[in-house]
């Protein structure tokens, strides 16, 4: 099996050239921030104050992930309801935050990837899939972007959905710079490059832009035809 590694801060655009990516090599993606939101989702279903670890620790033996494909969409199932469209929420991005902090929480969450990729050819994002994750990814990259650039993409991404409401860029742009430093700071796993990692800075390069650096690095280490 192949495994492509790309690991990188929240708004890279991680998500977005990975499943573009999957279609172009005929792979699955594994999002796995989604694995993190699942769980964090949980305890906040649940009312368990996810800030107490031994509260999240011990209830971890109450949840079962699962990931499925639908058409290449992936499906993530809590002790077997889908929750997919539940994840994306503000409140979910910080708990899966601060709970993605706790080592037993990533070490539960360490084998349903790497089975993942014993059985599907994998296009996986993440924070530590290079590192930690799938050290032999046969290719692995290191996607990231200015936090303002992330931000302003966010910013447009939900002004085209919920173009009703009150957004400040201001906003998006602590909130993205407070998860950065979490992610990056905490003691198990950081959001760190892998020392293998081609590093991708995508600032000031649009999405084509993005994807081609991607392509043009992947034929030059795996043999493989693109569709
Ligand atoms: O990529 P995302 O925003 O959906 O991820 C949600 C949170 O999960 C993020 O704050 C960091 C954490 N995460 C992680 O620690 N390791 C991963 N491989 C993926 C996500």
């Amino acid at each position: 099996m192949i495994s492509i590694a790309i690991d990188g801060p929240s708004g890279s655009g991680k998500s977005t050239i990975s499943k573009i990516l999957a279609k172009k090599l005929g792979f699955l993606t594994l999002d796995t921030g989604a694995l993190y939101r699942a769980a964090a989702y949980y305890f906040l279903n649940n009312n368990i104050n996810y800030k107490i670890k031994d509260k999240v620790v011990n209830n971890l033996k109450n949840i079962n992930i699962s990931v499925n494909h639908d058409k290449n969409a992936q499906l993530i199932y809590l002790n077997g309801k889908n929750i997919t469209n539940f994840i994306r929420t503000p409140e979910v991005s910080s708990a899966a935050s601060d709970i993605s902090a706790i080592p037993e929480v990533r070490e539960f969450l360490i084998n349903i990837q790497r089975d993942f990729a014993k059985k599907h050819n994998v296009v996986m994002d993440g924070r530590d899939i290079g590192t930690v994750i799938l050290p032999n990814a046969d290719v692995k990259f290191f996607l990231t972007a200015s936090p303002n650039a992330r931000a302003k993409r966010r910013y447009n991404q939900l002004m085209e959905k919920n173009s009703s409401k009150k957004i400040k860029l201001e906003d998006i742009i602590d909130s993205i710079s407070n998860r950065d430093f979490n992610d990056s700071n905490r003691k198990i796993s950081p959001l760190t490059a892998d020392k293998d990692a081609i590093i991708i800075d995508n600032s000031l390069l649009n999405l084509e832009e993005t994807v081609d650096v991607f392509l043009n690095a992947i034929k030059e280490r795996v043999n493989i035809e693109t569709k």
